[in-house]
């Protein structure tokens, strides 16, 4: 077990959370940047002459090259600060993609992408600005190399890809996809809020075009994506919104001069404390080290799978799962019932179809009972969880 609990106050409380594909909790070192910020220098970014204004830009700055770093990008201009991964596809889909796209072009999906890389590839496609398709999952509900191949035709244009899907928790071979897909001119996009906060992602060894994710799933906070993309697609990525600190002059509609990356892409004032608490937060991570909460992770999730595979009612959805998200079903019983029952027990865990709402296509079942567990959690809490979902008497009852 890793010496972490004591860093998150919410672990003070009779709780046991199950639920960090949805959000993760914050250390008090995150909530401390942030509460710095708020009380002690409190200015906006890029736009004061002033000591505090200077402090602002300085932290802003520093954040931004600890993310470039992160992620092994090349340069600083390609992190671009967005109110979240939801925010950083759609401005992907929208300022860069629409503008390429014909009727014919196909975009590969699959039937287990998260929402956010489904809708704004199925609006423009009702735009008839392309054809999406889908990569066939495996029987495990996982992506295969051979299957993206067998995808491929030469109207292929993008493969967007989450790189751990939140329900199924596979990983995708991402560098062996982007391989096959730049020898064809293929674009790769790929929404990596569900590995950035568990591993170690590495833009340049895996040759992505675009990679986006979000600062609450990795002890940051809500509010804040993060859209990387090589520097010369940025160029040509047109900003969704304009306004303030993205241009440079405007005296007409045919004279606006914008700024250059990133701040062309960054307009208006941005979360500020958002950027200094995911600062923390990369700091806190990278002080646990990723092959620790890797190896950890492992661990958890392996316990978990060897403890409900003996539960004879329980049917695990992805068995095989890469990752700590387990998704399951008790027979006969309402996803959304059994976490109101373990809800009475302070245990937090998400229900229901998790924002992958044609995944039930490829799975038969609509909803789920979806586990995610953190580098946090314990083999205790899941003893605890494995007892109350043994018994299944007790669950019908007093589930409703
Ligand atoms: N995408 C988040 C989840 O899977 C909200 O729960």
């Amino acid at each position: 077990m890793l010496d972490v609990r004591k860093d998150f106050p919410m672990l003070k409380q009779d709780l046991i959370y199950f639920d960090n594909a949805a959000t993760t909790l914050k250390p008090q070192c995150v909530i401390d940047a942030m509460s710095d910020y708020y009380e002690n220098y409190s200015a906006n970014a890029h736009r004061g002459d002033y000591d505090i204004s200077y402090k602002v830009d300085i932290a802003v700055s520093n954040a931004r090259e600890k993310i470039k770093k992160l992620i092994n990008a090349r340069f600083n201009e390609e992190i671009i600060f967005t109110s979240g991964a939801t925010e950083a596809l759609n401005d992907i889909v929208n300022g860069f993609f629409k503008n390429i796209l014909d009727s014919q072009d196909e975009v590969l999906i699959t039937q287990s992408e998260h929402a956010s890389n489904i809708l704004p590839w199925f609006k423009l496609s009702a735009l008839n600005k392309c054809q999406i398709r889908n990569i066939e999952l495996d029987k495990d509900y996982k992506v295969t190399i051979n299957n993206v191949i067998k995808a491929i035709t030469p109207n292929t244009k993008v493969i967007s890809l989450a790189h751990i899907t939140n329900v199924i928790g596979d990983i995708r071979p991402i560098k062996e996809i982007c391989k096959i897909a730049h020898e064809k001119n293929i674009f790769v996009i790929v929404d990596a809020s569900q590995s950035i906060p568990h591993m170690k992602v590495d833009v340049l060894d895996l040759d992505v075009d675009f990679l986006v994710f979000a600062a609450h799933k990795m002890c940051g906070p809500t509010g804040l994506g993060i859209l990387y993309g090589k520097k010369e697609l940025l160029e040509h990525l047109e900003p969704i919104n304009l306004g303030g600190g993205m241009n440079e002059s405007f005296d007409s509609p045919m004279e606006i001069k914008l700024k250059s990356l990133p701040y062309r892409l960054e307009a208006g004032t941005q979360n500020i404390a958002g950027i200094i608490g995911l600062s923390k937060a990369i700091d806190y991570l990278l002080n646990i080290g990723f092959e620790n909460i890797n190896k950890y992770e492992k661990e958890l999730r392996d316990y978990l799978i060897e403890k409900m595979s003996k539960l004879n009612h329980i049917d695990i959805i992805n068995y095989n799962s890469d990752s700590g998200i387990i998704a399951f079903n008790i027979k006969g019983v309402f996803s959304q019932d059994v976490a109101y029952y373990l809800n009475k027990y302070n245990v937090c865990v998400r229900a229901g179809n998790h924002c992958a709402k044609i995944l039930k296509q490829a799975i038969g079942d609509t909803n789920s009972v979806r586990i995610s567990l953190y580098f946090y959690n314990t083999k205790k809490e899941i003893d605890d969880v494995i007892e109350l979902l043994a018994d299944l008497d007790k669950i019908r009852k007093e589930m409703i």
